[in-house]
């Protein structure tokens, strides 16, 4: 077995690398789509949900940047283009949505999507002993999960 100067198995961290940057393909669908709802919503709710969609897409921006960077630190590199991202993410696209509980039934969507690839990833980098990548999971996650929960009580009105 060979290991990497960070310490981790080179093809375990390989593996990972390329697991991050589906999520990294993915994320960037989420945050597209945030902007398209930002953007495009109407009604008597635009001005709360305008300023909610900005604040989820400026944190999904921070995560896009924070998954890019872990799989550099892991020595591979970051999927980049429009292309790429397309041709690889499961995330559903949200075209012209302007009603306010499709809108938010899309964040759920994309959000449930991420969810299934972290607990892989999760699961992974706890075998390969990457804590990095592990903790980086753990706290999408629960932070996903919380504004699922919040989406969720919006939606059961
Ligand atoms: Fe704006």
């Amino acid at each position: 077995m060979t290991y990497n100067s960070i310490g981790l198995n080179t093809s375990k961290t390989k593996d990972l690398a390329n697991d991050l940057n589906y999520l990294l393909a993915n994320f960037q669908i989420y945050y597209q789509n945030l902007r398209g709802i930002h953007w495009n919503i109407k009604g008597k709710r635009f001005f709360d949900l305008h300023v909610k969609f900005e604040e989820l897409y400026t944190d999904a921006n921070v995560k896009v940047d924070e998954i890019a960077e872990r799989i550099l630190t892991l020595g591979e590199t970051p999927l980049h283009t429009f292309e790429d991202y397309s041709a690889k993410a499961q995330v559903k696209v949200g075209k012209n949505i302007s009603e306010d509980d499709k809108a938010v039934r899309l964040i759920v969507d994309s959000l449930t999507e991420l969810l299934k690839i972290e607990r892989s990833i999760l699961e992974k980098s706890d075998d390969a002993n990457d804590e990095g990548t592990n903790s980086m999971m753990s706290d999408f996650i629960t932070e996903q999960e919380k504004t699922i929960w919040m989406m969720t009580a919006w939606l059961d009105e």
